[in-house]
């Protein structure tokens, strides 16, 4: 089974989807810490409650992001993962950090990239008239929000839609195509080529949906 570090910043129903899916053996994996930079995140709880060791590195403690990213990478380590999985971590990373996980970091980004990088996306998904949102799984490089898409659910946007409610149905979405990319990771089926994901050795599209 494979070593998995998670990150988290807040809720962590994302964690909580892949948690479940170790349990279910449906990864080969099992979660070494989860690690936050937020004390109060209720992710922290969800990892306590699977048995899950939990780390708090705050942000607030260190001078700056080089810092930061350089205590965070030596925490990352010291649990050596097979994969580090950011759900709902809201910091850029330092180019370093990426480099150094590179092929081994995945993110879950709420829209259909390369569409709305960045935050606020399932409003801007409503304001710009959209008819379908989504979410996306990618491996993380420098590039923010910009690493090879691996797979992408898709949303329909409803006419009484608010930010919230899309977002709850992106959610959704969220906690099937997580797992399964863990799945596949686990299973060693899944892996970045160049700036390509390959899964199965067939290349896919880098850039998801547009
Ligand atoms: C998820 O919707 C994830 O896509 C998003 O944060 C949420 C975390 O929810 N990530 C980003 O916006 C990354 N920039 P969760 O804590 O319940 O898993």
């Amino acid at each position: 089974p494979i070593r998995i570090v998670v990150l988290i910043s807040g809720s962590g129903s994302n964690l909580q989807a892949i948690i479940d899916a170790c349990q279910a053996q449906q990864i080969n994996g099992h979660i070494a810490a989860v690690i936050s930079n937020k004390a109060d995140a209720y992710g922290l709880t969800r990892a306590s409650n699977a048995g899950i060791e939990t780390k708090v590195l705050s942000h607030k403690e260190f001078a700056n992001r080089d810092d930061y990213d350089t205590a965070l990478a030596q925490l990352i380590d010291s649990f050596s993962p097979d994969l580090v999985v950011l759900a709902g971590f809201m910091r850029i990373l330092t180019p370093d950090l990426v480099q150094k996980f590179k092929g081994k970091m995945l993110n879950i980004h709420p829209s259909l990239l390369p569409k709305y990088q960045g935050l606020n996306t399932h409003q801007r998904a409503i304001d710009a008239k959209d008819a379908e949102h989504g979410a996306s799984v990618h491996f993380v490089t420098e590039e923010l929000d910009g690493g090879p898409v691996i797979v992408q659910a898709r949303v329909t946007i409803l006419a009484d839609d608010t930010a919230d409610t899309l977002a709850q149905r992106v959610h959704e979405q969220e906690h099937v195509i997580y797992p399964l990319v863990v799945k596949w990771f686990s299973e060693h089926r899944l892996t970045m080529e160049a700036e390509h994901a390959v899964l199965d050795n067939q290349v896919l599209p880098a850039h998801g949906a547009d």
